[in-house]
């Protein structure tokens, strides 16, 4: 049993957005990511940091669940930037109830309890959203449901996964740190980042929190174990 971390798987097997004119590292990212998933149990959890299909919605999605469901791992789904299938919880557990999948549920204003920790997430905040309009809102709804899903963990020491990086060379985002702080997060994992902009990620101990990357291409789509 065993707990592993990995973002931005970025499937596409109904969308037709397939990675692999990013390049080498995206090459034949989708068997590579059969093969290194088939090494999980049903005993092990799995944490999709976002960014986890292209599909514009459920139906376009499903494919790509699919092909996620015959790995026998529970996988705990975190929304990424570009999840655009992503609905309400309730329409999401109903869509995959309908479909029989049973391996999916999600880290949503939520915590999971894994052994001692808890698991806490949310997408998170980027400098490029900035760039939007109502930009506070959108801060403010993040840090608000980072906020609830830190408080469901009690007492217990917390491991927090977020789609998009609080900390990037040149960028902070002191709302999200703030709160990592605050509940004593004891590591963060992060994805978003890809291609040439990985080297601008920041990572190891900062505080009271280890930081670290799990974005597809930079784990070589292998999941990174995080604890037993
Ligand atoms: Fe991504
Ligand atoms: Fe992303």
């Amino acid at each position: 049993m065993a707990l592993y971390a990995i973002g931005d798987l970025h499937l596409s097997l109904t969308a037709d957005k397939s990675m692999e004119v990013f390049g080498p590292a995206w090459e034949n990212y989708v068997d590579r990511i059969g093969e290194s998933l088939s090494a999980l149990t049903a005993a092990d959890t799995l944490v999709l940091a976002g960014d986890t299909s292209w599909g514009i919605d459920l139906p376009e999605a499903e494919a790509d669940f699919r092909f996620l469901e015959q790995f026998p791992c529970k996988k705990l789904l975190v929304k990424g930037n570009h999840d655009y299938w992503w609905s309400t919880v309730s329409k999401m557990s109903a869509f995959f109830g309908e479909k029989g999948f049973t391996t999916f549920d999600f880290l949503h204003n939520n915590c999971h309890v894994y052994g001692d920790w808890a698991l806490c997430g949310t997408r998170g905040w980027f400098l490029e959203e900035e760039q939007k309009p109502h930009n506070a809102k959108v801060l403010n709804r993040e840090v608000m449901r980072l906020e609830t899903s830190l408080r469901a963990a009690g007492e217990r020491p917390i491991l927090c996964f977020l789609h998009y990086p609080p900390l990037y060379q040149g960028y902070a985002c002191p709302e999200i740190l703030g709160l990592l702080e605050k509940y004593r997060v004891r590591q963060c994992c992060y994805g978003h980042l890809h291609g040439p902009v990985i080297r601008r990620r920041v990572e190891g101990q900062r505080g009271e929190t280890a930081f670290s990357l799990i974005s597809g291409d930079y784990l070589g789509f292998v999941p990174k174990k995080i604890c037993d």
